[in-house]
């Protein structure tokens, strides 16, 4: 038994299995369900991870929403082909294969699941050289849980503009997972931020370090023409004039949750305008993780969390994600 985890199995128990939140069939927050399943076996190379907080991130719901439609040829045409959603997490190394080297049982880990998805549980194995890392003491499991998605994320676009310090950043969606991320590591990065969110979420971003708030509710608050080096969309909202226009001639637009329409379409008008269209998915890694972890350690970039839910109430948490509203993540415990 490891201290201060005292419910802690470090044997696989599949007489009793776990708990996951399982989907069926795509469609509304009610496909999901919390159900007993067997809990996963390790390999010889894997972490068995006791989860003790995941995220509803806005990913998840899109897969269960199956959004765009295109998105079952990847994850099941006529049903989902992994029943368990959930990209992070973070939890306790219950038992480990035979040849993990790196990690013991009782190490507090988080990180991420990628594609491979299933942190939606009780119980998670992943490779000991997945993109899984020590969680930070600082951080509760709810917080640690909550950073890879939208930091992951803005770190990947933001490294890919090759933000410089002193450079005016706009930033669209600025209250979301990846919006309050991409404010602070914009900020980290030395830029001039201007964020972009409603009335009711201007303290908040703020409050996150930006220079420059701008409620999108308010006329009077549009950003300035080609006045800004880089303008990162974070929701897919803006219509794609309101993002080129606020850019510099030769500047970099980052369409960070287009869908392949979108892409086309800033790809084709960024060329005639001579501005730089960065689009695509940000895959997780390592040494990106390690980066948010430092920074989330050292209380430079704060995790924001909207509300969080025990695993029962999963399909309410999808519920909220689907609002489209949501500030910052949603955490749930498990
Ligand atoms: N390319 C990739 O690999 C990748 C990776 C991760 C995520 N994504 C995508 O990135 C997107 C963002 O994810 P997220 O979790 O950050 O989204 P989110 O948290 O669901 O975004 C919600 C936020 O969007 C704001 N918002 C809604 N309409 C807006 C508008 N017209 N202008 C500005 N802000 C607006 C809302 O604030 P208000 O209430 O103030 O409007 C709310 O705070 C998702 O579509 C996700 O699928 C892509």
């Amino acid at each position: 038994m490891v201290k201060d985890y005292p419910d802690l199995c470090p044997i696989n128990n599949n007489d009793f299995g776990m708990k996951a939140a399982i989907y069926e069939r795509y469609g509304a927050p009610e496909v999901v369900q919390v159900k007993n399943v067997p809990q996963p076996v390790p390999g010889a190379n894997d972490l068995l991870i006791r989860i003790y907080a995941t995220s509803v991130s806005s990913g998840d719901a899109r897969i269960r929403r199956a959004d765009p439609f295109a998105a079952r040829l990847v994850f099941g045409l006529f049903k989902p082909k992994r029943p368990i959603l959930g990209y992070t997490f973070s939890g306790v190394v219950a038992a480990t294969g035979a040849g993990v080297t790196h990690f013991k049982s009782g190490d507090e880990v988080f990180g991420s699941t990628d594609m491979t998805m299933g942190a939606h549980a009780e119980y998670l194995c992943l490779p000991e050289n997945g993109v899984v890392i020590p969680k930070p003491a600082q951080l509760s499991h709810e917080e640690a849980a909550c950073l890879p998605f939208g930091a992951h994320t803005a770190l990947h676009y933001l490294q890919l503009a090759n933000i410089q310090p002193g450079q005016k950043v706009l930033i669209f969606g600025a209250s979301g997972a990846v919006g309050t991320a991409a404010v602070q590591i914009a900020r980290i990065m030395g830029a001039q931020v201007t964020g972009v969110c409603s009335t009711a979420n201007l303290e908040l971003v703020r409050s996150l370090g930006a220079d420059e708030v701008l409620d999108y509710t308010n006329p009077a608050h549009t950003p300035a023409p080609e006045s800004f080096g880089v303008v990162y969309e974070t929701v897919n909202k803006t219509p794609l004039e309101a993002c080129f226009s606020p850019l510099k001639k030769g500047g970099k637009l980052i369409l960070g949750a287009a869908l392949l329409k979108g892409m086309i379409a800033g790809h084709f008008n960024g060329m005639l305008q001579g501005k730089k269209v960065l689009a695509g998915v940000a895959l997780n890694d390592l040494p990106k993780l390690r980066r948010i972890s430092e920074w989330a350690t050292e209380g430079r970039l704060k995790v924001v969390i909207d509300k969080t839910y025990s695993i029962e109430e999963i399909a309410e948490a999808h519920r909220l994600v689907d609002s489209g509203r949501k500030r910052g993540a949603v955490a749930v415990r498990v």
